[in-house]
Order: C-alpha cells, then sequence, then structure tokens
C-alpha cells in the first residue's frame, strides 16, 4: 500500500470511529488505539502536503491560525420562531393551521435545544461552510472552528443530495461549561452566563485549537435544499441520521393536539435529564408540501412555533446563610442549600443579593425554598413553600458585623447593600483590590491568580499591591505548589507591569466607580496622577461623562492619606504615572460630544481599534442607532436592521477611509 493509500484508508477508519463515538455513543477502539491511529495519519499527511485535505479527520484539532471572520449571506434566511407559553397558545396555532391548510397534517415535535444556530453548507458530500446566525441574513463564517465539533461530520455516508444546507445547534453540555467557568475563574476571567453564552462565544474563537478543547457538541433540526430525499421534515432528519449527522432521537410526529400536549409534558420531565441545556419544544408541520402553502411572516414562520418551558425550579432546604465581602466592601448573602439537581447541574448555593431580598421572602432557616435558574450562573430563591414550613427556624437577619473582619456594617440611604467600611484591613477586600489590579483589562500580571495571592497574603509577603513590587524569586520560590520556574514567571509578569500605560494603572487602581473607559478619560484630561490627585470636584465633573458621583469617588479616593501614600510606593517601583506622549498625540477632540455607532466589517482596522479611536478622540462608542446617535461608522455588510434604522432617522452614514480622514 502505498502511503497516499493508506491516508485514505485511515480517514475512513477514522470517520466511522468518531462517528461511532461521539453521535452513535458506542465506541469499537480504545481512545489510545483511537490517538495511535490519528497520528499515524497526521504524520503522513505532514510529508505528504499535497494530500491536505480540509474534511481530514486530523483537521478537528483546529489550529493557532488567526482570521477574522468572513461575512457570508444565507442562501435561505434564517429566521426565529414564534413563542408560545402556555397550552391554550399551541392550541391556538394548531386551529390556525388546521384551518389554513383544511386537510390531514402531522406535526413533528422537537426539543428546543439552548445554544446557538448554526448553518452547514455540504456539497458532495463533504463540509464546506459553516456559518453562524448572525443578522438572519449575513452571519460569519466559522467553518475552520465547527471542524473541530466532533459530532459534525466533515464526510457524509449513504446517499445524500449533491448539494444541500442543514441547520442545527451548537450546545455546550453542563459539564463542559462548569469545568470551563471553574477555569476561568482560577484565571480571574470573566464567567460564561450560561452555556448559550458560552457556545457561541466558543464558536467566535480566533484560535481553532481552543475551540476543539471546548468539546462542544451540535444537534441538526432543518434541512434545506432543491433535491431533498423526501416530502416529509421528520424523514428527511431521518435520513441525515444515517448520513452521519446527530439528530436527537426525542422527535415525535404527532397527529392530535393531545399527542402534542403528551410530549410536551413528557419532554419537560425528560429535559432534566439531558447532558445539556433545552429551554422548550418546537412544533413544525411535518410536510414541506403543506409547509410551503402556509408560507412565513415577516420574522417567522407560520409553520412552526416554540413552547418555551417555565423557568425550572426545584424545591431544597435552606440550611444557613453566609456572607460573602468583594473587593468594594459589599457584603452579598448566599444561601446553602441541601444539594439539589436543576437543570442539569448540582444546585447547592444561591444568591440572595440583599437585605430586601431576604426580608421580602420573610426566610427562616430550615424552610424548603423555591430554587429557580435564570440565565446567570447563580441561582437565584424565588419563593417559600409555607405548606411545609413546620418547625419554624430562626428568621434570617441581615449581618450588623462584617463577618470577615468584625466592623459593623453601614448601608447608604437609599442603596440596597451593605457594606464593610475597613478598606484598610478586611482581608477580602485587602485580596479583592489586589486581585483586581493584576486582571487582565487592569495590569494583566496572568502569572499571578487568586490562588497565588491567597497564599503571598496568608503568609504575609503582600498586603497591598505595592507589595508586589518587593517580592523576589527567593521569596516565592520555596512556597507550596510553587517551583523556581513559577517563582521567576511571576517576577517576570510584575516587572513587565512596570511599562502598562498611565491609563490602565490608574483603573488598577481600584477607585471607586472608576471603570476602564473612566481611567481613560481622566488619564487623557489631567494627564497625570498629581493633576487627578489635586482636582477639584468643578474639574472633575467638567470632563465628559464624568458625573458626581464618579467625581466623588476619586476625591474620596485621594482624601484617604493612605492611598495618597500607597501612589508614592508604586511611583517608587517605578510605575508610569503620567500618559505617554503617543497617547497624547493621538488623542484629540474631534469627535468630542459625538455619539459613534460601529457596524459591519471593516478592512483597515478591528473593530476594537475603531473603538479605541472613537474614546481617544474624544467620542463615544455607542451600541445601537437611536436619534442621539451623531453618525454610523459604517464598513461592509452592515446589518439590514441598522441601515433601515439609520435611514428612517436619517443618520448619516461615514466609511472608513471618511473616518480615518476625519482623523487625520
Ligand atoms: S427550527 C424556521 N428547531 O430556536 C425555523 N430551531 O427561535 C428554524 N432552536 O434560531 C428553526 N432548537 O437557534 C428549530 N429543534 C429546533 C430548535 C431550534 C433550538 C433555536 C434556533 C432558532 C431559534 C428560533
Amino acid at each position: 500500500m502505498t502511503s497516499e493509500e493508506r491516508i485514505l484508508e485511515l480517514r475512513s477508519i477514522l470517520h466511522t470511529h468518531n462517528y461511532n463515538y461521539y453521535v452513535l455513543n458506542a465506541p469499537q477502539i480504545t481512545d489510545m488505539e483511537f490517538d495511535t491511529l490519528l497520528r499515524e495519519l497526521q504524520d503522513l499527511e505532514a510529508s505528504h502536503p499535497h494530500m491536505y485535505d480540509p474534511t481530514s479527520p486530523t483537521q478537528r484539532v483546529g489550529s493557532d491560525i488567526t482570521k477574522d471572520f468572513k461575512q457570508v449571506q444565507h442562501k435561505y434566511p434564517m429566521l426565529s420562531l414564534g413563542n408560545t407559553y402556555s397550552k391554550s397558545e399551541v392550541a391556538d396555532f394548531y386551529d390556525r393551521v388546521k384551518r389554513a391548510l383544511n386537510e390531514d397534517f402531522e406535526i413533528c415535535c422537537e426539543l428546543k435545544f439552548d445554544g446557538t444556530s448554526i448553518s452547514l453548507t455540504y456539497a458532495d458530500g463533504k463540509l464546506v461552510q459553516a456559518v453562524t446566525r448572525g443578522d438572519g441574513e449575513k452571519g460569519d463564517d466559522v467553518t475552520a472552528n465547527v471542524r473541530t465539533i466532533r459530532t459534525v461530520p466533515l464526510l457524509l455516508s449513504g446517499s445524500y443530495p449533491h448539494e444541500f444546507e442543514i441547520r442545527g445547534e451548537v450546545l455546550m453540555p453542563w459539564a463542559v461549561f462548569e469545568q470551563l467557568n471553574e477555569e476561568r475563574e482560577k484565571q480571574g476571567e470573566p464567567l460564561f452566563a450560561n452555556p448559550r453564552n458560552a457556545a457561541a462565544g466558543t464558536l467566535k474563537l480566533q484560535d481553532s485549537a481552543v475551540v476543539a478543547r471546548r468539546r462542544l457538541d451540535a444537534y441538526l433540526y432543518y434541512m434545506l435544499g432543491e433535491s431533498l430525499p423526501t416530502d416529509g421534515h421528520y424523514e428527511n432528519l431521518m435520513y441525515a441520521q444515517q448520513w452521519g449527522f446527530k439528530v436527537s432521537d426525542t422527535m415525535r410526529k404527532c397527529a392530535t393536539l393531545e399527542q402534542i400536549y403528551n410530549f410536551i409534558d413528557e419532554m419537560d420531565v425528560k429535559r432534566k435529564e439531558l447532558p445539556f441545556a433545552t429551554d422548550g419544544i418546537v412544533l413544525k408541520v411535518n410536510s414541506l408540501r403543506q409547509q410551503r402553502h402556509l408560507g412565513y411572516t415577516a420574522k417567522s414562520p407560520r409553520w412552526a412555533i416554540a413552547y418555551k418551558f417555565k423557568a425550572e425550579r426545584a424545591v431544597t432546604r435552606l440550611c444557613e446563610v453566609t456572607y460573602q465581602v468583594g473587593r468594594t466592601g459589599v457584603v452579598t448573602p448566599v444561601a446553602n442549600l441541601d444539594p439539589v439537581q436543576l437543570s442539569g447541574t448540582v444546585v447547592r448555593r444561591a444568591s440572595l443579593h440583599n437585605a430586601d431580598i431576604i426580608d421580602n421572602l420573610d426566610l427562616h432557616i430550615g424552610d424548603m425554598v423555591y430554587v429557580e435558574k435564570g440565565g446567570e450562573i447563580i441561582p437565584k430563591i424565588t419563593g417559600v413553600d409555607m405548606d411545609m414550613r413546620l418547625l419554624i427556624g430562626d428568621k434570617v437577619r441581615f449581618v450588623d458585623k462584617c463577618p470577615e473582619c468584625g466592623t459593623p456594617l453601614i448601608r447608604i440611604d437609599g442603596e440596597a447593600a451593605h457594606y464593610c467600611p475597613n478598606e484598610r484591613e478586611c482581608p477580602p477586600q485587602l485580596k479583592g483590590r489586589i486581585e483586581h489590579y493584576v486582571s487582565r483589562d487592569a495590569m494583566n500580571i496572568d502569572s499571578i491568580g487568586p490562588e497565588t495571592i491567597e497564599t503571598l497574603f496568608a503568609l504575609g509577603l503582600v498586603k497591598d499591591i505595592a507589595d508586589l513590587y518587593t517580592l523576589d524569586s527567593s521569596d516565592l520560590m520555596f512556597l507550596p505548589r510553587m517551583g523556581a520556574k513559577s517563582a521567576d514567571n511571576i517576577i517576570a509578569g510584575i516587572r513587565s507591569s512596570l511599562n502598562v500605560p498611565f491609563e490602565r494603572l490608574l483603573f488598577a487602581l481600584g477607585i471607586r466607580f472608576v471603570g476602564a473607559t473612566v481611567a481613560k478619560r481622566l488619564a487623557r484630561s489631567f494627564r497625570n496622577i498629581d493633576a487627578i490627585m489635586d482636582a477639584t470636584l468643578e474639574q472633575l465633573t467638567a470632563v465628559d461623562d464624568i458625573g458626581e458621583r464618579i467625581a466623588t469617588g476619586v476625591i474620596k479616593f485621594f482624601a484617604d492619606e493612605n492611598n495618597r501614600i500607597l501612589v508614592e510606593r508604586l511611583r517608587k517601583a517605578g510605575l508610569k504615572f503620567e500618559v505617554d506622549e503617543e497617547f497624547v498625540k493621538e488623542s484629540s477632540d474631534i469627535l468630542k460630544g459625538k455619539s459613534i455607532v460601529i457596524s459591519g466589517v471593516f478592512s483597515r482596522h478591528s473593530r476594537d481599534e475603531y473603538k479605541e479611536m472613537i474614546e481617544k478622540n474624544g467620542g463615544k462608542n455607542v451600541g445601537s442607532v437611536s436619534k442621539s446617535t451623531t453618525f454610523i461608522l459604517a464598513g461592509d455588510n452592515m446589518g439590514p436592521s441598522k441601515l433601515e434604522k439609520a435611514r428612517k432617522l436619517g443618520i448619516q452614514l461615514v466609511s472608513e477611509d471618511e473616518f480615518l480622514a476625519m482623523l487625520e
């Protein structure tokens, strides 16, 4: 056998095992055997580059090539579905269809997967393109990323149409989602609120090797094309399953409203056992001929509808309320619960937000409480099952002293939150400020995570951010779970933070209400820390977008002698307390008072760079078009809805070149 033949053979063997493993869930060889075959193929492909094939199983591991996504026009627009929330609305849909068709029909009932939708194009049995929904008309070409999803076949088997599209949902299973968030928490990165956002975010990553590691999954639920196998939606998906696609086996054809209701009730129970999120049921008229007859409204098909499940709720016992203290001293109550299963995960804790919420719920320890998961990671308590309150426990009263340092808490009039005012000594506040300082958008010292901070703090090596600059490798080398290499890494990270520009350092100081954008504005207007420290309320509020609340935050911060000392220690350590010449040179007031929307795809700079330019020149980058938008910085392929809105409101479109010329 020649190497070329072996390559083809290996590809075919690996495709089959991939399918057995990921789609059928029935592996026939061990992981190690699989890896050995895959490695053999990788080696052969590397030495035979002319055999490159984008559908090879080796492409599943991704590559680190960075690319901006190409925008692609959908051949058939990607519409959304009308939502219903009750069985009577489902009955209305059913009756509408019945009247319009005036003949027998079947409804295909399916789960509504809660991920991000994708449209796949296959030609001659090969995956040629994968496009996100985008604005429904155009989406991003994320083919390289989708190739890494094991359940998306790169090559089909059997006899399939010459060309067709198949749409479905890319999902991140609960288990992967939780693990990912755990890792992000350790790294001090922002958490994903739910698996849907995590899946969508992952598909948009530039590095497909990272996508490959995120273990996404995909269910397909909608086939489009000129020569589909049958007139039945359900039947076509059964064919798709034969060709290698993952199609849910919970789909069911129903002939009566009663059967539909049964499906809904059954699935509302079954879905709780599923390893991924679902948020409802989708009902589709099964016959494609009948679908065409029913047609579309402007936004959605008349032949399909979604039924949304009520938020899932579990009942469990409230064991204890504990309190967390954040970097700014805000005290958040947390309910500790008897572990309970809720939409795929075990819930042990729920946020209670603040004292008012506790009072409104009239919570007592030992109560059986309702727990719901909204779009958030942390579930919330929505009520108490009063019938179950047999033995009344202690009423939950918000603590009056800081659980960490014992200082009496304060509550500012009109605010819901309680604060611990002991900024100087309260440990979670001290550690929180260091965590904020090293975080990515601040000084970006990524060699230091929360665990390292915990250790350094516990050993008394670092009590505030200026202490970081007194460390050397010998202080760190012998700490638990640390070696010479990680110690050096940490020191190198701290050292390179000396070059971080002033505006980010200003943000990193953690002044109340001074976020990254406000810090940039302050840096641009005042140029250096001394001017900011001495600024009056009037001088501060004279800066665009800086109101009394922020200005007071700044004044209070520097009124504290300790903070002034901190600044001096940092200055001595070599940190930059004035803006770079370049930052000033690139800055101007040209866009002062202007609200600018960025839309479309650009060729000369990235979106982020344009955002930066707008801010540097005194303008404000806003997300959506409104009456107060000054102009739209419009690239190619601007979304049709934005375009329409701009036209209606008579807002000017400025091209990339015109914009750059404006700044010259
Ligand atoms: S069919 C024209 N089937 O729900 C109808 N959509 O609100 C095309 N979704 O954008 C969609 N599960 O992302 C269909 N079994 C399912 C679905 C499903 C989830 C999502 C999809 C779509 C949205 C519509």
